[in-house]
């Protein structure tokens, strides 16, 4: 029996719908950018294996710091209990984040750092006598993982929808998504803008927080909104004394050109979430971060003001020094000229790209490139499936979301295999029509 049946056998994997989908590839090892199978075929992952793989694969600074941590002490219980990795980290964090943040939480996966932030921020009014503050604000399109409270805040998802029953209301918003020549973006922002102003207004004193992906919205199709955007919606949301929430769990780590998008929009939340590349995409893990004055509500003489929330493998000791690690390598001058090259080459590849019938709203913000294919393919069709398998037959991991396809290369790829993608993609997207 091959592995592939044998996984078939006993395995149900996430967001899959089996009976379409061809048998999983068994991949036995990583090389930069490459995934590798047992027959030595190489797949480049221009989606960083889901968007955690910043440096490429088997990464060997990353791979000795857990090798050589685990040898000292592989976890620890994080109540009443601490260990270096984990106060180094929140350190170098804290040392890069705009200066307003001052604690770190920590958690084991986006969903869960966004679920701690949900919390921190009712709890925060709560703690204050403010109870009726259990309102959210969220925008459409927005996606901020798969446990409740996450999917509360996106639950007309297409990756969720079934569950929309069990979600808890919240105020949706459009996200002004805006792409390369297009004239529509500075009034919608203004309507958006003026409708929140409204319902701000009137429920300001009900609202908990404002929850965004800052300057790019990841899985509900790759919309980019501009900076100054961002600036104005930040302004807006303070001046009404409601905390806002930056999920920058794709957004981090240099995806978006600088380290991270509130610093490239020159903005500042009150609470912000990491996760995914932040240990390389080595082991799992996530950040809270807040502002001083989030964290002193918390503080009283009993356990009552407390934040009632805790994972087993809270600040792993493992993680933490994968994350260390990774950071080390992001600080490194060749990372940032990557960074560069990467976001040049999807530069000029998208206007050669812009020529064909079938493309429209091309689009990079950093490292991430994405575009419209006029194809009426919704997320895990047949059609998108099929999408998906005329690149993998060249050897390109590519996972369109429905007709939007995006390219999200780990750091190391070389020049010439961004290039050679982008000319495979030319290729397979000619003919492809409604
Ligand atoms: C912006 C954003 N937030 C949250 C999550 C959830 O993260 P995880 O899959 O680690 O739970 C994701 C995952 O794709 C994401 O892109």
């Amino acid at each position: 029996m091959t592995l592939a049946s044998r996984d078939h056998a006993t395995i149900w994997h996430p967001l899959t719908q089996h009976q379409i989908t061809p048998l999983p590839i068994p991949i036995v090892r990583g090389e930069g950018a490459y995934l590798i199978d047992a027959s030595e075929k190489r797949y480049l992952d221009l989606v960083s294996s889901w968007w955690v793989n910043i440096h490429g694969h088997a990464e060997p600074t990353i791979a000795n710091a857990i090798y050589e941590q685990a040898l000292k002490i592989e976890q620890v219980i994080f109540a009443g209990f601490t260990h270096e990795p984990a106060v180094k980290l929140a350190e170098n964090l804290l040392a890069l984040l705009p200066k307003t943040f001052s604690k770190i939480f920590y958690s084991d996966n986006g969903s869960t750092a966004v679920e701690v932030a949900l919390k921190m921020a009712y709890q925060f009014w709560r703690n204050q006598g403010e109870t009726k503050r259990s309102r959210f604000i969220a925008f459409n399109n927005g996606y901020h993982g798969d446990t409740f409270g996450a999917m509360s805040m996106s639950q007309e998802s297409f990756y969720f929808k079934q569950f929309s029953e069990l979600c808890f209301a919240v105020d949706m918003f459009d996200y002004p998504g805006t792409w390369h020549s297009d004239e529509t973006v500075l009034e919608r922002e203004e309507i958006i803008l003026s409708k929140l102003a409204a319902h701000l207004d009137q429920y300001a004193n009900e609202t908990a927080a404002l929850i965004i992906e800052p300057l790019i919205q990841g899985s509900g199709g790759m919309n980019m909104c501009r900076p100054e955007f961002l600036q104005k919606l930040t302004a807006l949301v303070k001046s009404y004394d409601v905390l806002v929430i930056y999920d920058e769990i794709m957004t981090g780590f240099f995806r978006t050109g600088e380290l991270f998008a509130c610093l490239k929009s020159e903005t500042t939340p009150d609470i912000i979430c990491l996760s995914k590349g932040l240990t390389g995409g080595f082991l799992p893990l996530s950040v809270t971060a807040c502002r001083e004055s989030i964290y002193q509500a918390f503080l009283g003489s009993d356990y009552t003001k407390a934040l009632g929330h805790s994972h087993s493998y809270t600040a792993n000791p493992l993680g933490c020094a994968a994350a260390l690690a990774s950071m080390t390598l992001l600080q490194r001058e060749e990372t940032k000229a990557q960074v560069k090259m990467i976001e040049q080459i999807h530069r000029e590849e998208l206007m050669q790209l812009m020529q064909c019938s079938n493309v429209e709203k091309i689009r990079h913000c950093g490292t991430i490139a994405a575009f419209d294919l006029l194809l009426a393919a919704d997320y895990g069709s047949q059609v998108s499936v099929n999408l998906r398998a005329r690149f993998l037959k060249h050897g390109l991991i590519i996972r369109p979301l429905g007709n939007i396809i995006y390219l999200l290369p780990p750091y190391c790829i070389t020049e010439a295999d961004l290039r050679r993608a982008y000319q495979v993609i030319r290729k397979e997207i000619e003919g492809v029509h409604l």
